[in-house]
């Protein structure tokens, strides 16, 4: 595990952004697992810049979304569908037949998530994922309680998690299709982005706390090739002991 830290959120959003550019110049074809959420617009942002200059290849990747909402049209501006269109895909070269997000307006939506896991599979599975986490460690939607071992699935969301949920005036979404911790634990590559205060406990302990299914985003402390960036303020909480495994990079 690396733990990176940069001064503030945008230097470590830009970060991750050229650690994911590394990656595609590296492999064009990179599977990528993506994320949304406030903390990752500044991440799109410099990977729009840094694909518009040329930097890394845009036109080869293919894409897999951790999770959507269920019963939220893709035209909804609170749907992911609609964020990864204004923050990356309509800024990308044909993103209809390479860019997956799970459709959480499927009639079937059990047999949805398990067709999303076999594509993830059919494609070779996933070179890199990014993920964020949330306020009470989750990562995806997979909320406290969540077993390790879990796949993509149909979830309920927490009061916790809905209380955050933006874009929607009312009628928050209850629940989620979102891909498991067992599949984000196969990413061979995982990158993790916590910036801002309010972040700071959840990274606490995620990295501090013997793993368990009460901090979701613990289960990653045995993933064999982890990189975590955060700013000062998400790193606020972890004590010298933690900080001494920081790579001076
Ligand atoms: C949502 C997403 C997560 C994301 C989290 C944090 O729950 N499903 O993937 O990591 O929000 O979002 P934010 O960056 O807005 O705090």
């Amino acid at each position: 595990m690396r733990i990176i830290i940069k001064d503030n959120a945008d230097e470590a959003a830009n970060f991750v952004a050229n650690q994911i550019a590394l990656y595609l110049i590296a492999r064009p074809t990179l599977v990528m697992g993506l994320a949304t959420g406030e903390t990752m617009r500044p991440v799109y942002a410099r990977l729009r810049q840094i694909f518009r200059s040329g930097e890394a290849p845009s036109m080869e990747f293919i894409s897999f979304n951790l999770d959507e909402f269920i019963s939220v049209p893709k035209s909804h501006p609170g749907s992911f569908h609609a964020y990864m269109e204004s923050e990356l895909f309509r800024h990308i070269h044909e993103p209809r037949v390479r860019c997956f997000i799970p459709d959480g307006m499927a009639n079937d939506l059990p047999a949805e998530a398990g067709a999303f896991e076999a594509k993830i599979k059919h494609h070779g599975g996933l070179d890199i994922q990014l993920l964020g986490i949330g306020g009470n460690g989750h990562i995806g939607f997979n909320e406290p309680g969540t077993p390790f071992e879990s796949r993509t699935s149909v979830v309920e969301l927490s009061q916790h998690t809905r209380d955050a949920i933006i874009g929607f005036e009312a009628n928050r979404p209850h629940r989620a299709i979102t891909m498991g911790i067992g599949t984000i634990m196969e990413a061979r590559h995982c990158l993790l982005l916590a910036t801002g205060e309010a972040k700071a406990t959840a990274v606490k302990t995620m990295l501090s706390q013997p793993a368990s299914p009460t901090c979701p985003a613990s289960a990653l402390q045995s993933h064999a090739d982890l990189m975590i960036v955060l700013d000062r303020k998400a790193s606020s909480r972890l004590t010298d002991l933690q900080l001494l495994d920081i790579d001076p990079f």
